[in-house]
């Protein structure tokens, strides 16, 4: 089921910038992963409790209400990320929390091994590699599929071993876009090596699918503000009981499970809400009536089916122009039929650089990103033998009409 005109107008709505780049003027926007656009709840929210100048922990009113606002967060952030238990905290960014969770895990496991995937951002596998050698473990990265762009079970099996001291899961890859099976790599691990700790970035997924971490059987969660609607300067780590209370830094005296350090930033919380607020209003509109969580989760189904919509109109085409994986000279990075694709092609157009392909999509009012060699994603081009190529993110929030836009360019510098 995908959205009706009107729906996806209410839901344009709800966002700043939908069409309208503040500098550049029209444009279409498929830059989601580089981040996503800004609920307009979340800025007004954010700019009110901005302005407040009270600190948490007084006896006044207005600290009290934002003791509450911050309360209120974390409930959502649990609400949102389906943990019934453990701690949620927030960061300075995705990348500052991965690296904070990978350190305290790695400190306090007696284990021997760290492992991960090459299909993982830098912020995770720059922690495990840097508190590896601190620690004196051994790190191995797995190879992912080159053919279905995803790690999975059939990777992780041959490397797991009952030392293994922390292990790392990427949910979904911001090159190729796929999404990876968290629950079936996490139990597979478990089952070799009960006490790891299993950290899983979830920051490109969250915008693109549901997160249940109470079924996953991990240690670790991250997400970030800006790729989920809401705003940068900001990132929302979860934690499991059991690393939750284990050693970590934090105030003398500060009870065990406290991994907040100094005052909060009330207005982070508040505009996490929003997003909760916004999922669960989408809930509702797509006819869910039951309890928030349920709504949460007929959101993320709505906006699975609804990007997986776009996905295949930038694959096959419309409104008489080809697809990505119909033009000649264009190829896409990873199969052009996938169950794990989440709203993202990454393709190339043969002889062409894929950064000037990016400033043409620019010069007609079309938002992508290239994606090159650099020590962000070179570790997922590298294996798949590909130089650079463009990435084109959608939301749930595009339309058919933005993807239209998008393929007139190709097919014009693709000369078709
Ligand atoms: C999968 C993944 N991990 C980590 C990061 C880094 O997140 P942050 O910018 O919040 O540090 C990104 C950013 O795009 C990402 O997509």
């Amino acid at each position: 089921m995908t959205f009706d005109p009107e729906l996806l107008t209410m839901i344009r709505d709800r966002f700043h910038h939908t069409d309208v780049c503040p500098i550049q003027g029209p444009r279409a926007f498929f830059e989601n992963a580089g981040g996503s656009l800004t609920l307009k709840a979340a800025v007004e929210r954010t700019a009110e409790l901005m302005a407040f100048p009270d600190n948490q922990g007084r006896t006044n009113v207005a600290s009290r209400y934002l003791m509450d606002v911050i309360s209120q967060g974390r409930s959502d952030m649990k609400l949102l990320l389906g943990a019934s238990a453990g701690e949620v905290f927030i960061g300075e960014t995705g990348t500052e929390l991965l690296g904070r969770l990978i350190r305290n895990a790695m400190l306090v496991s007696d284990g021997s091994r760290v492992l991960g995937s090459n299909l993982e951002h830098p912020a995770t596998y720059s922690a495990c590699r840097r508190w590896a050698e601190v620690t004196g473990k051994e790190y191995e990265q797995v190879a992912f599929d080159v053919d279905t762009t995803v790690v999975s079970v059939e990777q992780y099996r041959p490397a797991l071993t009952s030392d293994l001291a922390v292990a790392t899961i990427i949910h979904a890859s911001p090159v190729t876009g796929m999404h990876v099976d968290v629950a079936a790599i996490a139990a597979e691990i478990r089952a070799v090596a009960p006490e790891c700790f299993i950290i899983v970035d979830g920051i490109q997924h969250a915008a693109h699918g549901r997160v249940d971490i109470d079924d996953y059987g991990i240690d670790g969660y991250v997400v970030s503000g800006y790729k989920l609607f809401s705003r940068h300067n900001f990132g929302v780590a979860w934690v499991s009981e059991r690393l939750g209370t284990a050693p970590h830094d934090q105030l003398d005296g500060a009870a065990a499970n406290v991994w907040e350090l100094g005052t909060r930033d009330a207005s982070a919380y508040a505009a996490f809400s929003e997003v909760v607020r916004y999922l669960e209003w989408l809930g509702a509109e797509v006819g869910e009536s039951g309890e928030p969580r349920a709504q949460i989760e007929a959101a993320a189904a709505a906006i699975r089916d609804q990007e997986q919509d776009l996905v295949d109109t930038m694959m096959w085409g419309t409104g008489g122009l080809p697809g990505l994986g119909q033009l000649d000279n264009v190829r896409v990075v990873g199969p052009v039929s996938s169950e794990h694709r989440s709203g993202m092609v990454s393709f190339w157009i043969e002889g062409q650089d894929s950064l000037d392909v990016v400033d043409a999509l620019n010069a007609d009012g079309v938002r992508t990103h290239a994606r090159k060699r650099d020590y962000y994603s070179a570790t997922v081009l590298e294996p798949l033998g590909i130089e650079n190529c463009i990435r084109a993110s959608a939301s749930h929030y595009n339309s058919r009409a933005e993807v239209e836009q998008l393929l007139a360019t190709v097919s014009r510098l693709a000369g078709s």
